[in-house]
């Protein structure tokens, strides 16, 4: 009896041993990727956007502000530190060759000029949009009053 459990276990042993052994080794051979390239190799690296620096971009309309036509990734803007504004403020616009902020920016909610860029203008990206390679969630259809009617 005890022979024969053992003898079961060597057999049960042996056809599973084929199973996963030798034939995993087939198995295996097939797997897909759920990535592009094949298991065995390195991932392509994806496409990367590259910022078109120094090209004006169109206006959508009127009042919209200028797009940032230079990357921006490495410039802080916090309660500190506003990096923008060591380029785009006079005098740091002239010696730097950058477009000066324009008046506008000066204005405090009483509509009284300040010296200092204002409150509701410290966060530049806020309106000045960064060019990032992102597509469309919904179609835009936006015509501006001017071109639309
Ligand atoms: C190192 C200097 C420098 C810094 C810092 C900088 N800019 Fe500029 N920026 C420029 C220059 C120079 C131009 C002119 C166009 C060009 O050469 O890319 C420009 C152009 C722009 C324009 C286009 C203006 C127009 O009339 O079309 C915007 C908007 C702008 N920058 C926003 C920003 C914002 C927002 C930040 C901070 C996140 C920033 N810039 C930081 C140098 C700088
Ligand atoms: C509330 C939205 C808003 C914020 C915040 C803002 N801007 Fe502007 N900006 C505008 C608009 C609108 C214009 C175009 C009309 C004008 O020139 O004032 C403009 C124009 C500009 C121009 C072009 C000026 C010219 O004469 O061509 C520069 C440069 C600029 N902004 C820089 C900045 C910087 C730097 C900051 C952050 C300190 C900033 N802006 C924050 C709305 C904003």
């Amino acid at each position: 009896m005890k022979h024969k459990i053992m003898a079961m276990a060597v057999a049960l042993g042996m056809v599973l041993g084929s199973v996963f052994g030798m034939g995993g080794g087939v198995v295996a051979a097939e797997v897909k990727a759920l990535r592009d390239t094949p298991v065995n190799t390195a991932d392509k690296a994806p496409d990367s956007y590259r910022v078109q620096d120094g090209v004006k971009h169109e206006r959508a309309y009127r009042q919209q502000p200028p797009l940032v036509p230079h990357d921006t990734s490495k410039y802080e803007i916090d309660l500190k530190v506003n990096q923008c504004l060591r380029c785009h403020e006079w005098p740091y616009s002239d010696q730097e060759k950058a477009p000066k902020i324009s008046d506008l920016h000066y204005i405090d909610r009483n509509g009284v000029r300040q010296d200092t860029v204002n409150g509701n203008r410290y966060v530049c990206t806020q309106c000045h949009v960064p060019q990032v390679d992102a597509k469309p969630l919904v179609e835009n259809v936006f015509k501006p009053a001017v071109t639309g009617r």
